[in-house]
């Protein structure tokens, strides 16, 4: 594969380049024939790179592009998945560079260059490695087992459409294991493997005062102000020692035991540099635990955006009649996103004061998921990537959520390896997210190592 890899990487690259042009931004309508464009535009690199039976499968929102290679149906299969929706790119003006005109630059973490736009990490840059290694392996005859992708247009905006087809195709995606590729290592010199993520419940408020905006002085000081109200409600939701006040939040999270814990903060790791980067006096967080358990086996509560009023140029006096804020909680195993929900609306309707009214709308959620390290899935990852990187992976949880894992394990009863390549500092969903060539390449490469080794255990 290095051969086949040498030879193409300038290829490899100018695909991609074409690829994170397209601007599938999943969440904004304005974006559809985009989003369109892109499941046709991998659908022809899948075929192109040697799957048969590929189609774009039609659901009440976008298409999943299915596609296999069946060398055997004796052999093993796995199920690579991925999505190819992006983030909205928005705030523009904070890009050094077109957010969907790909370019190259050197960075302190990635001297070899990073492909700089939105989707280069999360996840096109990434789904885009599997195509390259399955083109590779066919190309070298060295496929050693059977593959099938399934990849998604949805997965930024909950994956609503993806439970169903699971359910509706579980003869079509029959597997011994899912491959993911969405998630990161801790460092270049430092791989890992994600062993955990957090669920989700995702939730808007809206909290109505007066009927109608008021003169601020002409009402001010007599009628509820639910911007002012909304403030103090959300700020009542940690306690001094940053802990949720939701009553019966905490009951269900999975306690950690304290040699895994010994493990997770044995693990590389900088307090200072982690602060200086992001330009932090300190961090921030549940008394108790350290910043890596807080980002991964604990849970939060983070508001994501807060509106009402006037904010538009210079001075307006009004008293709005409106206030809204959107609330992520990021959950831990045990914990039922539904359930969360019905906590935070029953807390969050009770603190509200007789002078407003609280409308608590519920939006996506998931379920938090462990993958187990004693499994062979496990053990081809961990040696695919000390034979590509010269290193032993570590375990490490991660902090984010891609729910269909779990929903994996219920629906079809397989389990996954998130064997991710990017770094937690590609600014993924944020401005200038990048990808690095080094960390592209080294996908490519390792990939048909797991490919090689999952067959080889699985005999
Ligand atoms: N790839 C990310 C999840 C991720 C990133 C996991 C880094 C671990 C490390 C995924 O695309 C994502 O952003 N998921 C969403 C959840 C979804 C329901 C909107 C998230 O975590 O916010
Ligand atoms: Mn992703
Ligand atoms: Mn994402």
């Amino acid at each position: 594969m290095s051969g086949f890899l040498d030879k193409n990487k300038q290829r490899f690259l100018d695909e991609l380049f074409d690829l994170l042009r397209i601007p599938s931004v999943s969440a904004d309508p304005a974006f559809k024939d985009d989003v369109l464009k892109t499941a046709e535009f991998l659908k022809e690199k899948l075929i192109a790179a040697g799957a048969e039976n590929v189609e774009l499968c039609p659901t009440d929102g976008y298409p999943i592009l299915y596609g296999d290679k069946i060398i055997d149906p004796a052999l093993p299969t796995v199920l690579v998945y991925g999505h190819y929706d992006v983030q909205p790119p928005d705030p523009l003006d904070l890009w050094d560079s077109g957010p969907f005109e790909p370019v190259i630059k050197k960075t302190d973490i990635h001297p070899e260059g990073a492909i700089f736009a939105r989707g280069a990490c999360d996840d096109k840059g990434q789904v885009y490695m599997h195509f390259k290694a399955f083109e590779g392996m066919l190309a070298e005859d060295r496929l050693p087992c059977n593959v099938k992708f399934m990849i998604e247009g949805e997965e930024e905006v909950g994956s609503e459409n993806l439970a169903p087809f699971l359910s509706a195709n579980k003869e079509k995606l029959a597997c011994d294991v899912i491959l993911v590729s969405d998630t990161s290592v801790i460092a270049n010199d430092c791989p890992s493997i994600t062993v955990g993520l957090r669920g989700l419940s995702y939730v808007e408020v809206e909290v109505t005062g007066p009927n109608r905006d008021l003169h601020s002085g002409v009402f001010g000081g007599a009628v509820a102000n639910p911007i002012n109200i909304l403030a103090k409600m959300i700020a009542s939701l940690q306690d001094e020692n940053n802990r949720i006040t939701i009553p019966g939040f905490y009951d269900d999270v999975a306690v950690v035991s304290a040699e895994e814990r010994k493990m997770m903060n044995d693990a590389p790791f900088n307090l200072k540099t982690y602060e200086n980067d992001l330009e932090i006096g300190s961090v921030h967080g549940e008394e108790g635990f350290t910043t890596i358990e807080r980002t991964s086996i604990r849970p939060t509560l983070d508001c994501n955006g807060i509106w009402g009023g006037y904010i538009g140029e210079g001075a307006k006096t009004v008293l709005p009649s409106k206030a809204y804020a959107k609330i992520s909680m990021r959950l831990v195993p045990n914990q039922s996103s539904d359930k969360i929900t019905e906590l935070f609306k029953k807390h969050f309707e009770s603190l509200a004061p007789d002078s407003v009214k609280v409308e608590v709308k519920p939006h996506h959620g998931g379920e938090a998921a462990v993958t187990p390290t004693d499994t062979p899935e496990y053990k081809a990852a961990h040696m695919a990537m000390e034979k590509s990187y010269g290193k032993a992976p570590i375990p490490a949880r991660g902090g984010g959520s891609i729910p269909i894992v779990a929903l994996f394990e219920e629906v079809l009863g397989v389990k996954t390896v998130l064997m991710g390549f990017g770094l937690d500092s590609d600014d993924i969903h944020s401005p200038n997210e990048h990808y690095g060539v080094f960390n592209y390449f080294k996908g490519i490469e390792t990939i048909p190592y797991f490919f090689e080794y999952y067959a080889e255990l699985k005999k």
